[in-house]
C-alpha cells in the first residue's frame, strides 16, 4: 500500500479507489488482468464520495481520501450498488464521516445495504431525484438489474460526467486511469468480456438504461471498474447498443471435452467445416480455456457447437458446468448443435442438445453421435452436413 495518493481526474474531482493487481477469480469470472474498485471524491460545498471499495482495500481507500481531505468532512456518500466490491468499506467510511448521508435506491438499495451493514444514515433515491452539493448537481438514474435490483448511475450536469458504476466498466488492473492512456484493444476486449459475463442476461434493461442516458452530454464516463472513458465514449456506448441488442456475427464457436480424442477429432472436423464455408470458427478445449473467455467469444458468434463424450451415462462434468453457466447468461440469436463420441450408451449428446435448447439456442443440425473412433467416411459425412446447412 505504497504511495496511496488520490488522482485528480477533473478539477476538484479525484479518483480514490484501489487497484487489485492479483485478483484472478471474481466469483467464478476469470479476471486474468486483475481489476480496480473505483471510487470518486468531489470537493464542493458538500464533500461527496461516490462508492467505496472491497473491504480488503479499505485502508487504500481511506489513505487516498485522506491525501486530499479529512474523511470526517464527507457529507454525502453515493452508494451506486450494494455488491460488496463497491459497498464493502461503507460502514468504515460512515464511521469516519458520522455526518454523512448515504444516498441509495429506494427500496432495493436501502434493503440491501441494511441487510449487509445495519442501520446507517440512508437517504432513499427515486428515478429523477437530484441533489445539490454546492456548485454541482447530482442526478440519480436507477438502472435496475444492471445488474442488481439496486443498481444506479449518477450524472453531474455541470461536469458532464456520468458515474456509471458497473456499466461500461471492465476488469483491468492498471496504474493509468484513462482509456487513452491504455491499450485500446485490451480495454475493449475486457469491456466485452465484462458485458458477456455480467450483463448478457440483461439486454432489455441495458437498452432501457441507454435510452434514459441518451440525451446526456458526456465528457467522461467514470466507471466502477477499470478505466475512465474520455476519448472513446461514443465507441463504448455504441458497443453497449450493439451488445444489448444481441447483435451476432457470422462466426462459430466449438466447445468440447474429450476422453480419448474421438470427440476432439469431431471438434476439429466441425471447425474445419465452418472454415470451408468461410465462417471463422474458434476451437475451445474446455480443459484448456477459461470459461469467461469462451463466453466472451460465444456472446457475439452466431453459431455454437458443443461436444461431450459419455461418462457414467452423463455428459462430462466440465461440459455440464459450461452449459449451466450458458443457460444463466441467456444468450440471444444463437444457433447450434450437439456432438460427441461414445463407447456404448451415448446418452450425453442428447443431454447436451437438451441443455442447448434450454439455453435458448436454436438447433440447426441433428445431434452428431459417433461410436468409438470416427472413421474417415463419418468425418466426411459430418463435413457434408455442415456444408449443406441452410444458414
Ligand atoms: Fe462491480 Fe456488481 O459489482
Amino acid at each position: 500500500m505504497n504511495n496511496c495518493k488520490a488522482i485528480e481526474i477533473s478539477e476538484n474531482i479525484y479518483w480514490v479507489g484501489a487497484v487489485d493487481w492479483s485478483m484472478r477469480n471474481f466469483h467464478g469470472y476469470e479476471t486474468g488482468r486483475g481489476t480496480t474498485y473505483n471510487a470518486y471524491l468531489i470537493l464542493d460545498e458538500k464533500i461527496t464520495l461516490i462508492d467505496t471499495a472491497k473491504i480488503d482495500f479499505k485502508d487504500e481507500l481511506i489513505a487516498r481520501i485522506s491525501s486530499v481531505i479529512d474523511p470526517v468532512q464527507i457529507e454525502v456518500i453515493i452508494s451506486s450498488h450494494v455488491e460488496p466490491d463497491h459497498s464493502g468499506a461503507l460502514k468504515e467510511i460512515a464511521e469516519l464521516a458520522p455526518n454523512a448521508e448515504i444516498f441509495t435506491t429506494n427500496p432495493n438499495g436501502i434493503k440491501g445495504l441494511t441487510a449487509r451493514y445495519g442501520k446507517l444514515n440512508y437517504k432513499a433515491v427515486n428515478a429523477g431525484d437530484k441533489i445539490s452539493i454546492g456548485k454541482r448537481t447530482l442526478q440519480f438514474v436507477p438502472t435496475p438489474m444492471l445488474h442488481w435490483p439496486d443498481s444506479m448511475v449518477t450524472y453531474c450536469p455541470e461536469e458532464k460526467i456520468l458515474f456509471s458504476n458497473d456499466a461500461f466498466g471492465e476488469h483491468l488492473a492498471t496504474s493509468l486511469r484513462f482509456d487513452d492512456e491504455n491499450d485500446l484493444a485490451t480495454i475493449f476486449f475486457e469491456a466485452k468480456k465484462y458485458y458477456a459475463n455480467i450483463l448478457m442476461p440483461f439486454g432489455k434493461q441495458a437498452q432501457t438504461a441507454l435510452k434514459a442516458l441518451g440525451n446526456l452530454e458526456m465528457r467522461m464516463i467514470a466507471t466502477g471498474h477499470g478505466v475512465i472513458w474520455r476519448k472513446n465514449i461514443d465507441k463504448i456506448v455504441d458497443c453497449y447498443k450493439k451488445w444489448s441488442a444481441g447483435e451476432v456475427e457470422e462466426r462459430a464457436v466449438i466447445v468440447f471435452d474429450s476422453m480419448w480424442h474421438s470427440t476432439e477429432i469431431l471438434a476439429q472436423t466441425i471447425t474445419e467445416a465452418f472454415a470451408k464455408r468461410k465462417i471463422s470458427a474458434a476451437y475451445y478445449d474446455i480443459k484448456k480455456n477459461a470459461l469467461s473467455d469462451i463466453m466472451t467469444d460465444i456472446f457475439t458468434s452466431k453459431y455454437l457447437a458443443v461436444g461431450s463424450p459419455t461418462i457414467n451415462n452423463q455428459m462430462m462434468p466440465t461440459i455440464a458446468g459450461f452449459l449451466c453457466y450458458l443457460k444463466g447468461l441467456r444468450p440471444v440469436n444463437h444457433k447450434g448443435f450437439a456432438f460427441g463420441s461414445y463407447g456404448w450408451g451415448g446418452q450425453s449428446i442428447g443431454y447436451v442438445e437438451d441443455e442447448l435448447k434450454l439455453a435458448g439456442i436454436e438447433i440447426i443440425l441433428e445431434k452428431i453421435r459417433v461410436a468409438n473412433v470416427p472413421t474417415a467416411q463419418q468425418l466426411n459425412e459430418i463435413t457434408e452436413k455442415i456444408l449443406a446447412l441452410d444458414l
